[in-house]
């Protein structure tokens, strides 16, 4: 049977939640790989989430080049975060021939263009579904299954922390501070809550689904954006008058001259609309394609298993490959 190896840069909420998942389906994910696997080493200096996750001290480094350039290494999960170094990690373990697996949305959109050209030119993968919609399997949906369709519109609700606080003080009337605390306690936020709630964390991952979607490159910073923080509960009571709900929705269309418009922003929703029953941590992306039509896809937008489940997905189609 292949043996494929597996390094993980950081064991916080995703990278904890991927190792647990590895594990806890270690046969079913074995059988259905035709892959014997085995987690070689792992990047963390916090030994009380080590001992959390069961790891076996002796595999736990805090030397980054022994996963990103050694020999016993030959998938990379990076579950850092931030921008850098990040991307200097993934651009190096692709470099030494290491097929890359990430959920780290603010690397990919910043550096998108290196990233794939890198796995390319190695021969190699950096595969990326967790960096959108958490455990929606949408990007692989998009790629592969939807493959043959031009698409013309995207919207989503995309990020689960802000969904959580819009949903807490909508339908049960709790103060936002409180809610986000909770999202935070929840393991849902970034570890700068800015980014969810001023709509940085949404402007990443539109910039992944434009570039896969419409296969055109939109920096995050130049998306225009705008978060919930200017959201007030009489803004939510106006809209619940109107029979809406506010959600943080991004969208993106292309028209019929194949301008490409895009936005991020609250809006109110109908409560007869699909993105009005979205809620809590939950994400939703609706997608329309001129030979499918629309398609809507929801799940867990946030959270250690969801996201993990996302990253495992990713690897079993690299182990496949390499099978
Ligand atoms: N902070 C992000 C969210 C995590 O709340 O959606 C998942 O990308």
């Amino acid at each position: 049977m292949k043996k494929v190896n597996i390094g993980i840069l950081g064991l916080g909420t995703v990278g904890g939640g991927t190792y647990d998942i590895l594990k806890m389906n270690k046969e079913l994910i074995t059988r259905r790989t035709g892959v014997d696997y085995c987690v070689t080493r792992v990047l963390e200096i916090n030994m009380k989430a080590v001992e959390a996750h069961g790891v076996d001290p002796a595999i736990v480094t805090s030397d980054v080049d022994a996963i990103l350039t050694g020999d016993d290494v030959d998938i990379v999960i990076e579950s850092l975060g931030g921008v850098e170094p990040s991307s200097s990690f993934m651009l190096k373990a692709l470099e030494h021939g290491k097929s890359v697996v990430t959920p780290n949305k603010a690397a990919v959109a910043a550096n998108y263009e290196k990233l794939t050209s890198a796995a390319k030119a190695n021969g190699v993968q950096i595969r990326i579904e967790a960096c959108v919609g958490g455990g929606i399997p949408a990007l692989t949906a998009i790629t592969e299954a939807l493959a043959g369709n031009e698409f013309t519109d995207v919207m989503g609700i995309l990020n689960g922390t802000t969904n959580y606080i819009m949903t807490k003080m909508g339908d049960e009337g709790l103060a936002y501070d409180a809610v986000l605390k909770d999202a935070q306690a929840k393991g849902f936020a970034e570890a700068d809550p800015t980014a969810d709630v001023e709509g940085i964390d949404v402007a990443n991952k539109l910039s992944i689904l434009m570039a896969l979607a419409f296969d055109k490159y939109v920096a995050p910073g130049d998306i225009p954006t705008v978060g919930i923080t200017g959201v007030t509960m009489d803004d939510i009571a106006a809209a619940k008058a109107k029979d809406c709900k506010i959600k943080l929705i991004a969208h993106a269309s292309v028209d019929e001259a194949g301008k490409l418009s895009y936005e991020i922003k609250p809006m109110e929703i109908p409560y007869s609309h699909p993105l009005a029953g979205v809620s809590n941590e939950f994400n939703a992306i609706y997608v329309t394609g001129n030979a499918v039509g629309e398609v809507m896809f929801y799940g867990k937008g946030a959270g250690a298993l969801p996201t993990g489940s996302a990253i495992v997905g990713d690897v079993i189609s690299i182990m496949k490959a390499m099978a």
